[in-house]
């Protein structure tokens, strides 16, 4: 593997304070992941040989949210660092980990979600080619308001970097800023973070520091400066977060573009990191897809539709307005408008649900049909089955929850009720506007509403 000799360091203990939040930073998502998982994923996709993300600030809440539940395979180790004293001290907390390790450190911030593999591939090459003891990546940006600024001297040398607190006006109308990327010859970095002092604005150890000690020491600092700002800015508020919210969308939207999705509204797709699409798929406006969706070739998802956790099969049409959640849908099958799907629902190949239908924890047949106005739950419905308007699932008698059985080619007439524990055998019909409290065997029909009543003559005898 190629990045064998180099090791990561994550940095992620910080509290987030610009956030205003109680959720730790790193939790807070970027297209539906923690921003934690997106440098944690690129560094494994590097190859490299170490993986440490350094945790401190609600440690074990961002140990379990952070990367396992979107990628248990990724492999990375946490550490502590209690209490947190700055970014430069947060790197010294690895030092154990990284015993005897005599390669090179690449250190991220785990609030950069935007940065390519590319970006640090070009870092790490640098710094083999120059044979530096630290190499970072700055970048030039309008507003360097927050960012630590890069100072150079008459010849354009890296000297120093100043945070923002400490710097002077003419200091802080320099706007090419510290990205908070590195890498580290790791004997220089560890003995180097040892001198480290806190004098300075915020009585913390600054990582950066080490560029001014390198350079005093006359160890070679090489500097990557990027000419895309928005790969590698940090977020320290929410702004910033929305900002690389819609930068990561555009990033997912135009890949899908490209592998032969189409999006109506580029800018109003907002489709999670992970969610997968196939070709010849049409997404309206404003579609929400999320979590671990799977959706198939040759469907069209229409304006307002929120997919959650789902599966759907090609050839698939998602009306207007509906909402699917953790359920499996299969081929040629037509959902919407207005209905919802509620989690554990599987409707099966050439199946209908129309609007105003409610399912939950359902299996309808193929080619079964719930066209209008229905509550289906806890229901095994078999094939070809025709549900008709308003027809109820009685499912809860208040304390438990009762399946319904519907088997192949039943008739349900509109308004029936079905009492649950019950069930319909095959080929049999229910009458309109029936309370099915009894089973109803295969093959008969079941009626349970009242005769009709009529009284010829009684409004003109009313009068
Ligand atoms: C840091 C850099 C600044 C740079 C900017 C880029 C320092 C002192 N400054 O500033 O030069 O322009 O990033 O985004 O490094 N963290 C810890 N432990 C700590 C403190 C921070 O793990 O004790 C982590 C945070 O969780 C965060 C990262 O380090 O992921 C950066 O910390 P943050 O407070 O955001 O630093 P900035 O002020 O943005
Ligand atoms: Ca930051």
């Amino acid at each position: 593997m190629k990045n064998k000799g180099v090791a990561a360091i994550i940095l992620a203990a910080g509290l987030g304070k610009r956030m205003k939040s109680d959720i730790p930073k790193a939790l807070h998502p970027v297209a539906g992941r923690p921003m934690l998982f997106y440098p944690v994923e690129v560094v494994n996709n590097l190859g490299v040989k170490k993986t440490m993300v350094i945790v401190g600030h609600k440690a074990d809440e961002v140990i379990n949210k952070g990367i396992m539940p979107y990628a248990p395979t990724l492999h990375s180790a946490f550490v502590k660092q209690e209490p947190q004293l700055g970014t430069g001290h947060a790197v010294l907390c690895a030092e154990d980990a990284l015993k005897d390790w005599k390669g090179n450190v690449l250190i991220l911030s785990g609030d950069v979600p935007l940065i390519t593999k590319e970006t640090i591939q070009g870092l790490l090459n640098l710094h083999a080619k120059k044979k530096a003891a630290i190499s970072f990546i700055s970048t030039i940006v309008a507003d360097p308001s927050g960012y630590g600024r890069v100072l150079r001297d008459d010849n354009n040398s890296v000297m120093r970097i100043v945070e923002h607190k400490d710097a002077n006006i003419e200091e802080k109308a320099v706007n090419e800023i510290n990205t908070g990327i590195y890498c580290v010859d790791a004997r220089f970095l560890f003995s180097g973070l040892k001198k480290i002092k806190k004098e300075n604005a915020q009585g913390e150890y600054y990582l950066p520091d080490l560029i001014e000690m390198a350079v005093v020491q006359g160890n070679k600092v090489t500097c990557l400066t990027h000419i895309n700002p928005a790969e590698v800015m940090g977020i320290n508020n929410r702004i910033e977060l929305a900002e690389a919210n819609r930068v990561m969308r555009r990033r997912i939207n135009s890949e899908l573009m490209l592998s032969g999705v189409t999006l109506l509204d580029a800018d109003t797709a907002y489709i999670h990191s992970g969610v997968k699409i196939a070709g010849d798929t049409t997404i309206y406006p404003n579609v929400f897809l999320e979590g671990d969706t799977n959706i198939g070739s040759g469907c069209v998802i229409e304006e307002g539709c929120k997919i959650i956790n789902s599966t759907i099969g090609s050839g698939s049409v998602i009306k207007s307005h509906s909402v699917i959640e953790s359920s499996r849908i299969g081929k040629n099958v037509s959902i919407g408008p207005f209905a919802r799907l509620r989690p554990d629902s599987l409707i099966e190949d050439g199946a209908k649900v129309g609007n105003f239908v409610e399912v939950k924890k359902s299996k309808l047949g193929k080619g079964t049909k719930a066209n209008h106005l229905s509550y289906i739950g806890d229901a095994i419905i078999g094939k070809d089955v025709n549900i008709g308007a308003g027809t109820i699932t009685c499912n809860y008698d208040g304390i438990k929850k009762h399946q319904t059985v519907i088997e192949d080619g039943a008739f349900i007439g509109s308004d029936t009720q079905l009492v649950a524990p019950v069930k319909v055998g095959k080929n049999a019909y229910i009458g309109s506007g029936s309370t099915i409290t009894k089973n109803v065997p295969a093959g008969s029909l079941a009626l349970s509403r009242a005769e009709q009543r009529v009284v010829e003559g009684w409004v003109k005898r009313k009068e």
